[in-house]
């Protein structure tokens, strides 16, 4: 048994984002038994009811914050060497930047490399549960898969889908496809914490068959998520509604196909129609916002209040590698920054809406709200701990902090990943290793 204690942030509650609840607790206990926190309250409480102190490892996180392990609901592992390539816009991005580093990763001794890099990333940046965009090549997910298990993460992945539209190597068939996927998805789902995501790259790369395909092994593998790319960019939206001449949007090329459901993430869908958000939340399916990506390629600007106002559930991205970082926290400013710039069109957010977005909407857009997102009784012990070296400015920010909002608030605008002093996953503290 293990006594974490601690000034504990989460946001446990169910509210729609714009009135989400911060719970602050001074000064509290998490008891971490097999994991998974078992008791939860003011410190001397935790510890009477404990029983002799002896008994129990203290773990002493009181200078600083305790907050829920962070979510990332969108990023792509063999993108994480090309973070950074500016001024391009979505389709011509992809064909110079992303599409040509994707093909390296035929080669597994590349993908092993990339894979300790893009596991460093996530955990350094305190994501302990991810929707990981996946690699065209069968071998380098199992290289993902491996590396991801080694570190404890809590990964959904799967084998990237196309079959038109991008440089050959990246291609495949649907029968190829299925037959990879299953495979895959007899070694690592549910697995461990690694669970198998159907992921074809976006419509405009996959044929009818190819989704047809996607359906087939989401179909035949029990609880798999499928994730893939919406609306995102204007030339492309219209290079869909090309190809897809009878679909009445772009969340109908996969709905057609049966592969929007509950267990369904789409990436981006900045130019979101009315008819797509409704479908999108009478099928309960969520959308990752992955604003800092969205305005590296100039995508557009995320219409979250409609979003909301619709019912559709949204969670956070990094979208690593048109994103510009893993941390999902400064993916949180962005998408503030981002609602104060549609200013009377935007949503305004607090602080606690942010940290929702960051953790609990994301367990909730994975399956995972009963396991991970808070640090309530029951929940896995997933943590993050954000204590910045004396004189760092979010160490200024936090001794000037007038409350725990405004101490979460400070938190957002000023953290960076080299503030965070610890990482736990299931009541394990994530070493921090170098990939060299
Ligand atoms: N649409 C299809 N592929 C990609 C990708 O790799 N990144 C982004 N941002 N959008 C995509
Ligand atoms: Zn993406």
């Amino acid at each position: 048994m293990t006594i974490f204690r601690g000034t504990v942030l989460d946001t446990p509650g169910d509210e729609r984002v714009g009135a989400v609840r911060l719970r602050a607790d001074p000064d509290a206990a998490l008891l971490v038994e097999g994991g998974r926190v078992t008791a939860r309250g003011a410190f001397a409480d935790v510890m009477a009811a404990a029983g002799s102190a002896e008994r129990h490892d203290v773990v002493d996180l009181t200078d600083g914050l305790i907050l829920p392990g962070l979510v990332d609901t969108h990023v792509h592992y063999p993108q994480v060497r090309i973070i950074g390539g500016l001024g391009l816009p979505l389709l011509q991005w992809l064909e110079e930047r992303a599409l040509p580093e994707e093909a390296r990763l035929q080669s597994v001794t590349y993908a092993r490399g990339v894979a300790a890099e893009f596991v460093h990333g996530l955990t350094s940046a305190g994501t302990t549960t991810a929707l990981v965009f996946g690699s065209h090549f069968a071998p380098a997910m199992d290289v993902l898969f491996e590396a991801a298990a080694t570190a404890g993460l809590r990964v959904t992945a799967g084998l990237v889908a196309s079959d038109r539209g991008l440089p050959k190597p990246l291609l495949t068939t649907p029968d190829r496809f299925y037959d990879e996927s299953m495979a895959l998805a007899s070694r690592w789902h549910l697995h461990g914490r690694t669970r198998f995501a159907v992921t074809p790259r976006f419509s405009y790369s996959a044929s009818v068959a190819m989704l047809d395909a996607c359906a087939s092994v989401l179909k035949d593998v029990d609880g798999a998520l499928f994730t893939s790319h919406v609306n995102e960019n204007v030339s492309e939206v219209a290079a869909v509604a090309e190809l897809f001449r009878g679909a009445e949007h772009y969340v109908a090329t996969y709905d057609r196909h049966g592969l929007v459901g509950p267990r369904t993430v789409l990436a981006h869908n900045v130019h979101a129609t009315a008819p797509e958000l409704a479908l999108l939340a009478a099928r309960g399916a969520s959308v990752a916002h992955c604003p800092s990506s969205n305005a590296a390629l100039g995508s557009g600007l995320f219409p979250l209040a409609r979003h909301v106002e619709q019912g559709v559930r949204v969670a956070l991205g990094s979208d690593v590698g048109a994103g510009t970082g893993f941390f999902i926290l400064k993916e949180g400013l962005h998408a503030y920054l981002t609602q104060r710039s549609l200013g009377s069109g935007g949503l305004p957010l607090a602080a606690a809406d942010l940290l929702h977005l960051a953790t609990r909407s994301g367990a909730l857009a994975l399956g995972l709200g009963e396991e991970v997102g808070d640090l309530s009784v029951g929940k896995q012990f997933d943590a993050i701990w954000v204590r910045p070296r004396p004189g760092e400015p979010l160490a200024v920010g936090l001794r000037h902090a007038s409350s725990p909002e405004d101490a979460l608030a400070r938190t957002i605008a000023l953290a960076t990943p080299s503030d965070l002093a610890g990482v736990w996953i299931a009541g394990e503290q994530v070493p921090a290793v170098h990939p060299g």
